[in-house]
């Protein structure tokens, strides 16, 4: 038998440095790989202040991380870099800025390694993240749900690197309105947490909050109207923001009615548009990424829309649901499909609102 490959991983897409070192099949060889590190250091508190990502603090950030991030994965697994047989990196989307930096570390790894270098989609990676969590269980051909402070995407998977675009959202994404809510409430950056721990105590009913697509065909999203409405709310406007009484500070019990109105709308929209994209493409399992899986009542949901129409979910546990590098183990298989790349290739952004491929 020949020895396994050593795949070293870098993540830089957006506010994580992220290495990880997995172990797999050579190629061709197909099967899933094996985590034997992941680290990740977050920059949540330097962008805190500023209530969402600062893109150059960002960049800035992960040149100043990555090479011992690099380091302490090699060392956890227990590798030294000279047995690294391949490099991956997330190339898009994401900052630019930051994408670049993990870029151009992969090529210089890669080309004084003389190994080959593997681009990753970052969401193709979130997704097969729901395939290194389950190796034993096959997750393709699935549809594919991103749900993150960046991406909310549809997709239709016929394999690991398969993605096709069915449905994003044109405007916020869904953690991205739960960090723009958060901080309307004053309930601290990221905002889903805070707005999950909220909602606990509030009425999911208190406000009739919009549900933009809901009954269309559509696999679209749009969750900047449902943000504006809780502003009104908050403000005591109706949804055309004439002003009625002055609400002064809002009471606890209010937050907590406006976080629970608001985590309802935002979940039934993703959970239905799960169900219209499984129907609509027949498919019978359900992958998710993304740091919104990690929502209590989004899980609880989502479960119960698989179980009515007898679908088989894959929802990865959180430190893979949030961004990582061991999910850029989907690299093996572009490995094994020939895909390598070239040292010239370039990043591509798109952040938010990813472009139909
Ligand atoms: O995947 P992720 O770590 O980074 C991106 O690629 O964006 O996702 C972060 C997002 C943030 O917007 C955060 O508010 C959201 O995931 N999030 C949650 C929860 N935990 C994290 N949203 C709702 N409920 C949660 N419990
Ligand atoms: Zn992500």
């Amino acid at each position: 038998m020949t020895d396994p490959l050593l795949l070293l991983a870098i993540e830089t897409t957006c506010d994580e440095t992220g290495a990880a070192v997995l172990e797999g099949p050579r190629p061709p060889g197909g099967g899933v790989p094996r985590v034997r590190s992941s680290v990740v250091a977050s920059q949540v508190e330097l962008h805190d202040r500023f209530g969402g990502v600062v893109p150059e603090i960002a960049s800035r950030e992960h040149v100043r991380q990555l090479l011992p991030i690099v380091d302490e994965a090699l060392r956890q697994a227990g590798v030294g870099l000279d047995q690294i047989g391949a490099v991956a990196v997330a190339t898009r989307p994401g900052l630019v800025g930051s994408l670049v930096v993990g870029l151009t570390a992969a090529k210089m790894l890669a080309m004084t390694l003389d190994v080959p270098l593997v681009a990753v989609d970052h969401l193709e990676a979130h997704l097969y993240a729901c395939q290194l969590a389950a190796p034993e269980r096959v997750v393709y051909p699935c549809v594919g749900l991103v749900v993150s402070g960046g991406h909310t995407s549809l997709f239709r998977c016929e394999g690991p690197i398969e993605a096709e675009l069915l449905g994003g959202t044109i405007d916020d994404a869904a953690g991205e309105a739960f960090d723009k809510v958060a901080s309307l409430l004053g309930l601290g950056y990221p905002g889903g947490p805070g707005v999950e721990r909220a909602a606990k105590g509030g009425n999911p009913k208190a406000y009739a909050f919009p549900r933009a697509f809901l009954r269309e065909d559509r696999l679209d999203f749009s969750f900047s109207g449902l943000k504006t409405a809780v502003l009104y709310a908050l403000r005591g406007q109706d949804s055309r923001g004439r002003t009625g009484a002055d609400p002064g500070t809002p009471s606890p019990e209010v937050v907590a009615d406006l976080a629970a109105s608001f985590q309802e709308a935002v979940v039934e929209v993703l959970v239905a548009k799960c169900r219209q994209a499984l129907q609509q493409t027949d498919l019978r399992k359900l992958g998710i990424g993304g740091g919104v899986a990690a929502n209590g009542r989004f899980r609880d949901q989502v479960a119960a829309m698989a179980s009515d129409e007898g679908i088989e979910l894959f929802i990865p546990p959180m430190a893979l649901c949030t961004d990582n590098a061991a999910m850029l183990g989907v690299a093996f298989p572009k490995l094994a499909a020939g895909q390598g790349a070239e040292l010239d290739i370039d990043v591509t952004a798109g952040l938010v609102r990813p472009t139909r491929r």
